[in-house]
């Protein structure tokens, strides 16, 4: 059987990075895998957070995968420190982990930068932590951005690690699974930047919060070229402004890169940010009331993060079981 693991660390506003390059392919892969999605709080307190933003954070965006279709009869919806279980396989291989694997993690350098010797060891070990995710619940697919595809390959190489020392083809190798035309959304400030969370500059990227008036405006300050649109792949390429608004508008009516840049080749980029503020709205504002919706109801949030936690303890637990078993922890 195909199971699907993925998660989203609970550290602030959703962004339209988050969405193309997760959330979306996500509601689509519901229908072909058993869908197992978490708000990975753990993650998240890699680094500081305030705790009572943390709490509202993690329902946000639990509210915000139910918004945008995740279907929570349907897949498991909860947040990871619900279920122990991460953190116990967590320190499992965490003890299997050559320090060499976590000094080549980019994610790493960039997060710590010239504070390499005070940011916090969770910060360092959190890809062991990820690996902890997939493998406990034996997945075999991973919906990402790209971003994250350097964490999923220590994943399936710890899982080699594991399969090997103990003698059992017990992990599944996970595969990521990076779809769709905007894998990596850049900032709306500067093409060569990821478009995060963390960005300083709210301009650089769209929320899935935003009103229709925000979306447009930012759409229309984001950084372009002066030249018309490119004609070509390959002449979208080097204009990475503008390569990174076609594949936005691709991603989000479900056009191909090629298609999109055929669609408006030569065109003025003042009239195809009209268009593409148009498709963003229209997309992004149902998904935003909704996800007030759902947020108004806490009591009903919760109760579906209790469920969705009480299912993957269900795997995760046996799972945890079997493990120790094949490492020589003894248990009750
Ligand atoms: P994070 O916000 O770091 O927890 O990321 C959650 C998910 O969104 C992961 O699958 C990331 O790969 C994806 N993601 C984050 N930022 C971007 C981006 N700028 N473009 C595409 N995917 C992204
Ligand atoms: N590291 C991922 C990110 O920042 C979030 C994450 C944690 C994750 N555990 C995971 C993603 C397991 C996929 C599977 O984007």
């Amino acid at each position: 059987m195909n199971r699907i693991l993925s998660g989203i660390q609970p550290t602030g506003n959703l962004h339209i990075g988050n969405y193309l390059g997760a959330l979306k392919n996500w509601v689509r892969l519901q229908a072909e895998y058993d869908c197992i999605f978490c708000i990975v709080d753990l993650h998240a307190i890699t680094v500081p957070q305030d705790p009572a933003a943390l709490r509202q954070s993690t329902r946000e965006v639990a509210a915000t995968y139910i918004a945008a279709g995740i279907d929570a009869e349907r897949a498991t919806i909860f947040n990871q420190s619900m279920v122990s279980a991460h953190a116990e396989l967590g320190w499992i291989l965490t003890c299997l982990t050559p320090l060499g694997w976590l000094n080549r993690m980019t994610q790493f350098k960039d997060k710590a930068g010239k504070n390499k010797d005070s940011v916090g060891l969770g910060l360092y070990s959190y890809p062991v932590l990820m690996a902890a995710d997939i493998l406990i619940y034996q997945a075999t697919h991973v919906p990402v951005g790209e971003d994250q595809k350097q964490h999923l390959e220590l994943a399936r190489d710890l899982a080699q690690t594991f399969n090997r020392q103990f003698g059992a083809e017990y992990f599944p190798l996970p595969e990521p699974q990076i779809m769709g035309p905007a894998t990596r959304v850049m900032s709306l400030r500067d093409g060569s930047k990821k478009m995060s969370k963390s960005d300083l500059s709210d301009y650089s990227r769209i929320n899935m919060t935003d009103d229709a008036d925000t979306i447009a405006l930012k759409i229309r300050k984001a950084k372009t070229d002066p030249l018309p649109l490119p004609d070509s792949i390959e002449a979208a390429k080097s204009r990475p402004e503008a390569e990174n608004l076609l594949s936005i508008y691709a991603a989000l009516t479900d056009a191909s890169l090629a298609d999109t840049i055929a669609q408006f080749a030569g065109s003025e980029f003042s009239r195809f940010k009209e268009t593409l503020a148009e498709v963003a709205v229209a997309k992004l504002a149902p998904i935003a009331a909704a996800r007030g919706r759902i947020l108004s109801d806490v009591g009903a949030l919760d109760a579906i993060l209790r469920r969705g936690a009480e299912r993957a303890n269900a795997i995760a637990q046996p799972n945890l079981a079997a493990i120790k078993d094949l490492v020589g922890l003894l248990r009750p």
